[in-house]
């Protein structure tokens, strides 16, 4: 296996002390990473290595939930390095040039904002840094519409092959998103069982906790629908809807799942208002503690905004697998509970013998990606019962992933993004055509949302949301699952 040396611009940010170094540091500590793997941090600031280290250390300690080992820390600590340089000033990369090896593939991380992502790459090429292998891996968001998103995919594509380019989703790197390629494609009762004649509905369900975390500046113009469905709904979605890929090479996954984006029913001002539901948190109070509304979070500077904080979704795939079946997607800050759940409901039995009042209940599968990892099926049995001969029950089969695999925990989405970037597979990351397409359709839903004036509902923080997302499903005879 080549060598590789993984550098990461913004290393001194927020993501990468909460996310991107504790997943490398469990790496290391499970003995996954290449024993000669050198980790490059590139910031802005000026200090010493030694001070770098100190204060990841100090950093990542409040994001881990066990203490750092110091037998791994010393270990990894060996592979890092640290690299003053202000990214905007020229030739800011010379340092960054002379330390990388021609022999050794290089990774290049942007956890940086993307307004930064041009730049860096013209200052890369400039001073040299890509002469030798290279792979770039982005951050989301890619633009924040199909024109600015458009932009960044041409700037990256003038310095590196679609094929080197890694674009992130974390939700792909969830051990749980993965399992639903498992789930479909490896047990054939589910496969065959999954298309309009059996299911009737499906939901999407990506609620939160938190509210936006101090981000507010950023959020203010980006909003739910660009933050969470363009990206990470988008993606649950299609690993629910595809076809069977071919294999599991990163190009026959993503073909498939373009198909399914392309698919999709565009929403314009004129169904608007029948399919989209926008939200806006108020106070209220969640796990018992009072918490503030959107416009009182830290940041905000306004006294008005029209930013949904909420979005509920009714969509259709138009094809010949899911002609006519709805699919509900929805996704909030400020929610009662954090539950990333997908359900699939099946239809109910065409006929009934089981009498008056026994109307075997549906079937339904529920996919939890978090919390609580796991799969649970219902089904319908006989009571045991010799006064009732055939009453009948619904009982639910339950799989919990946390019981299940070699591990103790789950490990973090970037574990797996990160292996799998150092080793070079690309099927868990997301092709140019995917975005772009999504960005396509969630364009649309703006600009019918701005055309047809659908403003934001209050909601209060804690609940599921504004009474109008219940309507969404309810006009229909069905009911959210939460
Ligand atoms: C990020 C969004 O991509 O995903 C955040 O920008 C959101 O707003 C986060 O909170 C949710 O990720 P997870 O893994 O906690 O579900």
């Amino acid at each position: 296996m080549t060598a590789v040396d993984l550098i990461i611009f913004g290393a001194t940010g927020d993501l990468s002390a909460r996310k991107l170094f504790p997943a490398l540091y469990q790496l290391d500590a499970a003995k996954l990473l290449q024993e000669d793997l050198r980790i490059a941090a590139v910031g802005r600031q000026q200090q010493s290595v030694d001070d770098f280290r100190q204060d990841l250390r100090q950093k990542m300690s409040g994001y881990m939930r066990e203490a750092i080992d110091d037998a791994v820390w010393a270990r990894f600590i060996g592979r890092l390095d640290y690299l003053a340089s202000d990214f905007a000033e020229p030739q800011a990369f010379v340092a960054l040039s002379d330390w990388l090896d021609d022999r050794r593939v290089s990774l290049f991380y942007l956890a940086t904002p993307p307004s930064l992502f041009s730049t860096i790459c013209e200052g890369l090429h400039d001073d040299q840094c890509l002469r030798g292998p290279c792979r770039i891996v982005l951050e989301k968001p890619i633009g924040e519409s199909l024109a600015t998103s458009s932009q960044v995919n041409e700037t990256l594509a003038r310095f590196f092959d679609e094929r080197d380019i890694y674009r992130i989703d974390h939700y792909l790197g969830k051990e749980t998103v993965q399992n639903l390629l498992v789930l479909r494609f490896a047990n054939r009762f589910i496969n065959s069982q999954w298309d309009q004649s059996c299911i009737d509905h499906v939901q999407i369900t990506v609620a939160e906790r938190v509210g936006i975390e101090g981000r507010w500046a950023y959020y203010d113009g980006v909003g739910q629908l660009r933050d969470m469905v363009q990206n990470h709904l988008m993606q649950l979605l299609c690993l629910v809807a595809m076809e069977p890929p071919n294999s599991l090479e990163a190009e026959s996954i993503r073909d498939e799942k373009v198909k399914i984006v392309k698919a999709l029913r565009p929403i314009d001002a004129e169904t608007v208002k029948e399919h989209v539901v926008r939200g806006q948190y108020s106070q209220g109070v969640i796990n018992s503690q009072p918490v503030p509304g959107y416009l009182e979070e830290e940041g905000c500077e306004l006294t008005d905004s029209n930013t949904e904080t909420f979005v509920a979704i009714k969509a259709y795939v138009d094809n010949w697998r899911w002609s006519g079946v709805p699919f509900y997607l929805r996704t909030g800050k400020r929610m009662p509970d954090k539950v990333t759940e997908i359900i699939i409901q099946y239809k109910a039995l065409p006929h009934h013998i089981f009498g008056e009042g026994q109307g075997a209940e549906p079937n339904r599968l529920t996919i939890r990606l978090q919390p609580n990892e796991g799969i649970e099926m219902s089904m319908v049995s006989k009571r045991q019962s010799l006064k009732d001969k055939l009453s009948l029950q619904t009982h639910t089969l339950n799989f919990d992933f946390r019981e299940d695999g070699d591990i103790d925990r789950i490990p973090d989405a970037y574990e797996r993004l990160f292996l799998d970037a150092i080793n070079g597979d690309p099927s868990l990351f997301v092709g140019r055509e995917e975005i772009e397409e999504s960005w396509r359709w969630c364009d649309q839903i703006i600009s019918a949302c701005e055309q047809a004036d659908v403003t934001v509902s209050t909601y209060q923080a804690g609940s599921w949301g504004p009474s109008k997302s219940e309507l969404l499903i309810d006009r229909d005879g069905r009911s959210w699952n939460v």
